[in-house]
């Protein structure tokens, strides 16, 4: 045995991992549904999904690319923090979609394989270099950091009403919740 902690920022993140995987696989068999129930749930499911995807991205952001970034490889943390951004792109174009639109579908397949792509570079090379360069006992630092940014996050989508595809167009909440939090966890936010 060691005296390694039970879960360090690999492990942590990787659950997350993991856990959007499950909800994108969800999604994938209600592909092509359209009735009253499905188009709810895959409502509710992008929703989580995203939230999900939102808080994970802002904390791998603040918490543990610029260590990447300082100590062990720029390049990674330049092209995860792109593969952010094109995430979200869909995902702001989702939140704005009524899941009965026929490219509804096609939307969700397009976010699926960006986050699985964007995974598969994290976890084959990125998280292999984190346990190389940190001790244990700052790899299990930084998952208290990043459990921190995430608790700062709602964990729920907003308080609006399901479809009112009018007030998601002006306030969708991927780019409100983002600036939100990149705002409150890098202290540029108005107090409040
Ligand atoms: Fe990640
Ligand atoms: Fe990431």
């Amino acid at each position: 045995m060691t005296a390694a902690p039970d879960r360090d920022v690999v492990d942590l993140l990787s659950a997350d991992h993991r856990e959007f995987d499950r909800l994108f696989r969800e999604l994938e068999a209600l592909s092509g549904r359209t009735g009253a129930d499905d188009l709810r749930r895959k409502r509710e499911l992008v929703d989580e999904v995203t939230i999900g995807i939102v808080r994970h991205a802002v904390a791998e952001e603040t918490q543990v690319y610029p260590r990447v970034e300082a100590e062990v490889d720029r390049e990674e943390a330049e092209r995860s923090k792109h593969e952010h951004g094109e995430a979200e792109v869909t995902m702001k174009r989702l939140e704005r979609m009524d899941p009965g639109d026929p490219a509804f579908d096609g939307e969700v397949a397009t976010l699926a394989r960006e986050i699985r792509g964007h995974v598969e570079h994290e976890e084959g090379r990125m998280f292999a270099e984190l346990r190389r360069t940190f001790a244990p006992d700052q790899l299990a630092q930084m998952a208290g950091d990043v459990e921190r940014v995430k608790a700062i996050a709602p964990t729920r989508a907003h308080p609006l009403t399901p479809n009112e595809a009018g007030v998601r167009t002006v306030l969708g909440p991927v780019a409100s919740l983002l600036d939100h939090l990149r705002d409150a966890v890098s202290g540029r936010g108005r107090p409040s």
